[in-house]
């Protein structure tokens, strides 16, 4: 009889640590800065409508309207900006790379942040590249 009780007194205490253990066994979360790292979003004319006047309001100011770096804000603060218009421009940059600038800003220019949702900074993405193609 004995043997028996104590094989079982030991199962019991296996059983109330293995469910002890669980919740320290989760997943860790992923970290959230995290994202796709190539453009995810298929342009549509509405959705490249809708980036050209993001860029209108929000960045042609600095950067052009053509994209080819000679906005006033620009002028007047002495920046020298790549030309959009010519093919190589963002050649050195991934798709990812111009998101996170697009929304974080970078040196003397400020992020978009929440003003755009992340749809929306994918589109800039692709406008921006679309620049040299006119
Ligand atoms: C106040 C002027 C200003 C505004 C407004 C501005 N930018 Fe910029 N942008 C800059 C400057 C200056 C740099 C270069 C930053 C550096 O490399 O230090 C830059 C860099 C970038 C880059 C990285 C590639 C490059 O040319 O070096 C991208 C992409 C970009 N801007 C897109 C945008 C978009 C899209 C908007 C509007 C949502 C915008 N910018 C608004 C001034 C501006």
């Amino acid at each position: 009889m004995k043997p028996l009780l104590v094989s079982s007194a030991l199962l019991l205490v296996a059983l109330f640590s293995a469910a002890q253990d669980q919740p320290s066994s989760q997943q860790p979360s992923s970290p959230s800065s995290s994202g796709p790292q190539s453009n995810p979003v298929r342009p549509t004319p509405e959705s490249q409508a809708r980036a050209k006047k993001i860029y209108s309001y929000d960045c042609a100011m600095c950067h052009g309207e053509k994209g080819d770096g000679k906005g006033d804000v620009a002028s007047d603060m002495k920046l020298t900006l790549r030309d959009y218009t010519k093919p190589d421009a963002l050649k050195d940059f991934s798709d990812r790379q111009l998101y996170d600038i697009i929304e974080n800003g970078k040196g003397q220019m400020p992020g978009e942040g929440p003003r755009a949702k992340p749809d929306e900074i994918w589109n800039l993405v692709i406008y921006l590249r679309s620049m040299s193609k006119k």
